[in-house]
């Protein structure tokens, strides 16, 4: 894909977010920066991968962009308007064109709802009228591999593979402009994992919106991402063209990311001290006075972005 030839569908800019910690935690009141700075463009057609382990802040950033939780800065553009800034009523239609798929598909969904009215939710409200929701229900149900009768089943009547299929294709009824999946496929087995992959791949092809996948797996997100981003402590570290980074990654938590597919196993890294690099503590190539402070987020070229000391 030739990035010069593709617009950006969401831009993100700058996202600050912090939380305060509750009263039930040993913490309280202690904050803490869950994203500290992401910017990044998603552009027409593509799969933009976000990679991090467990905390890294994955969760939150798609979060802030469906509006359900608050940066303190920033701003994220769907097709050039900032939704952090316009009133209400045009947020929530923008909102309406963003399709957004959870890791949980039984915590996604009402129980005593049956898939017919799972899918069907966000025509009607968008205002859908009946007779069309009717006409495009077995299409977009086959679209995701299951068959018509799971139409009149509940929730607990499906296994979790094929419920994060309905979740699936309630997210696509809507024809999205953008689509977020906050890990897709960690709650399923490992051969339901592969067949929702090839499924999310063959729609993106088909309905060719962009999308923003995250994971903490980077085997999942390298078998569907076009670019990529790998976030750690709230922190982009590097960013670029998905079979470039794979095959050549330069920061060396990406390289460590990358022998994990061979070996595996991925490792938790937590960062220690917020105003070092997040990896120090982890990284055999550190340079122990200069690592202790953030490096930036460096452009290498226009596809390339690192941070860290060895390329600045
Ligand atoms: N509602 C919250 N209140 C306080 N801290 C939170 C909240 N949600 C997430 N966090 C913290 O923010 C950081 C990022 O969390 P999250 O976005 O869920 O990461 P990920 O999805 O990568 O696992 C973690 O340290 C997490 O503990
Ligand atoms: S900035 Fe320093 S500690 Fe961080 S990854 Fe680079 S070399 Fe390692
Ligand atoms: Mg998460």
């Amino acid at each position: 894909m030739e990035k010069a030839l593709l617009k950006p569908a969401l831009q993100v800019r700058d996202i600050w977010v912090e939380y305060t910690l509750s009263s039930t935690s040993l913490s309280t009141g202690k904050k803490i920066y869950a994203l500290r700075g992401i910017s990044f463009d998603v552009l027409e057609r593509e799969i933009f991968g976000i990679v991090g382990a467990s905390g890294s802040g994955k969760s939150t950033l798609l979060k802030v962009i469906m509006g359900f939780v608050s940066p303190s800065v920033g701003s994220i553009e769907v097709d050039g308007i900032n939704i952090l800034k316009v009133n209400r009523e045009t947020r929530k239609n923008i909102l309406k064109k963003i399709g957004y798929v959870s890791q949980d598909p039984l915590a996604a969904v009402n129980p005593r709802f049956k898939v017919r009215d799972i899918v069907t939710e966000p025509l009607k409200a968008a205002g859908v009228p009946k007779r069309e929701i009717t006409k495009m229900l077995p299409t977009l149900i086959e679209s995701v591999g299951l068959p018509l009768d799971v139409l009149d089943l509940l929730p607990h009547e499906l296994s979790l593979g094929m419920l994060q299929r309905v979740v699936i294709a309630r997210a696509i009824a809507i024809k999205p402009r953008v689509l977020l999946l906050d890990e897709p496929t960690s709650a399923l087995d490992s051969v339901t994992q592969s067949h929702v992959i090839a499924l999310l791949k063959e729609l993106k092809d088909f309905f060719g919106y962009a999308s923003i996948l995250v994971s903490h797996d980077l085997k999942v997100v390298s078998y569907l991402a076009d670019r990529l981003a790998i976030l750690m402590a709230g922190l982009i570290l590097e960013e670029g063209i998905a079979l470039n980074v794979l095959n050549n990654p330069l920061h060396p938590y990406t390289q460590e990311l990358v022998d994990s597919i061979k070996l595996k196993e991925v490792r938790e890294v937590f960062a220690v001290d917020p105003s070092a690099c997040p990896f120090y503590a982890h990284c055999y190539l550190r340079l122990e006075e200069k690592c202790r402070k953030i490096p930036p987020l460096i452009e290498l070229d226009s596809k390339r972005r690192i941070r860290c000391w060895l390329y600045s």
